[in-house]
């Protein structure tokens, strides 16, 4: 076991960025999707993750409540196990080499990549007038990922594409500054088995949005009023008729949730109408309750120290710097930008 004292600094070890929007409430759809990874690859990377506050206001947002959103979601990672002593976790204004890079990355991007990216097509239809920073999202993206020169970035099927962006951006830098080097290394997609969690609607993805989702933080109670009406088989009516597991958006979640030796009992017991779905799925409840109980009391925990989760993000942003600083410095020199006589005031 390797005991660190300052995250990030391991040399040879393959670096990894990812982000994650402020939406401020975590649920099991992005703990399974994404945050239980990031926890896992920990162990054996150099991690860098990021609540990406500047990519959430490129669209309409409330600006009331974005820090507390902010401050809610890095207490959710904590809360997951993302670990300070290992990894720097850090909120993406407080660096603000992140919006410097990024305008310096527009000047090799080319409009028509941008207006291809199929979140942008689908996005800017809800606006009358486009806010120029939805079509600049993955450069502020690439950006994100370069400063730290990452090897790997673990994504959803629904970023690939902008990572391919930025791979393509890298490329092009490199082509113009990189003075006959790749000073930009071309992030990979880190894919794992695709976990795409299904809303408790059986409609959509799920997504705060929606509101189809079950929070990491909801209580006991909470949970089963959420499971109770969740959407399962059409087939099952009644508690007589015989259900197919597989198309069952529940049955999909005891996979998750429960121990092999139930799964096989609940796919049994659906298939030979054996019991009610409420039977069904008041045996997830309980095994979703337990599951997530300690991310829950350490979330309660954390929530009542909001100034040890701002020290945390203070030292990562600390530690973020250091390192986009630095990278900043090489960006600034190999685009000819005129050398500062003294650093930049701290701020
Ligand atoms: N766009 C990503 C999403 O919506 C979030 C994100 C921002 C990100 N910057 C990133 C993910 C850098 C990976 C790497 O999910």
């Amino acid at each position: 076991m390797l005991a660190l004292t300052e995250p990030g600094n391991l040399p040879g070890m393959a670096r990894i960025f990812s982000g994650i929007q402020p939406s401020g409430e975590l649920h099991i759809g992005n703990w399974l999707g994404a945050v239980q990874n990031w926890v896992n690859l920990q162990r054996t990377y150099d991690c860098i993750f990021c609540v990406v506050d500047l990519h959430a206001i490129t669209g309409k947002y409330d600006q009331v409540s974005l820090a507390i959103r902010t401050r809610e979601m890095a207490t959710g990672l904590l809360a997951c196990g993302i670990d300070p002593a290992r990894s720097v976790l850090f909120v993406q204004s407080h660096v603000p080499e992140h919006s410097e890079l990024q305008w310096l990355l527009n000047t090799v991007t080319p409009i028509g990549e941008l207006e291809r990216m199929t979140q942008f097509k689908d996005k800017s239809q809800r606006f009358e007038s486009v806010p120029a920073g939805l079509l600049n999202y993955p450069v502020l993206m690439a950006a994100d990922i370069l400063l730290y020169r990452a090897d790997l970035v673990p994504v959803g099927d629904d970023q690939t594409q902008h990572l391919e962006l930025t791979r393509e951006i890298a490329r092009r830098w490199n082509a113009e500054f990189g003075n006959g080097a790749d000073y930009f290394p071309e992030p990979k997609p880190l894919l794992t088995e695709a976990t795409r969690i299904m809303g408790l609607d059986g409609q959509a993805k799920m997504s705060k949005s929606l509101g189809n989702t079950i929070g990491l933080l909801d209580s006991p109670e909470e949970i089963w009023q959420k499971l109770r009406p969740a959407k399962t088989d059409p087939a099952r009516v009644t508690r007589k008729d015989p259900g197919t597991p597989e198309v069952c958006n529940i049955y999909h979640l005891h996979r998750y949730f429960s121990p092999p030796a139930t799964i096989a009992t609940v796919a049994d017991n659906c298939r030979g109408a054996k019991w009610g779905c409420l039977d069904c799925k008041r045996v997830l409840a309980d095994n979703m309750i337990l599951a997530l109980g300690p991310i829950r009391e350490r979330a309660l925990s954390l929530q009542e120290r909001p100034e040890m989760v701002d020290e945390i993000l203070a030292d990562g942003a600390t530690s973020a710097r250091r390192i986009a600083a630095e990278t900043m410095r090489e960006v600034r020199d190999r685009m000819g930008l005129m050398p500062r006589l003294r650093g930049a005031l701290s701020s």
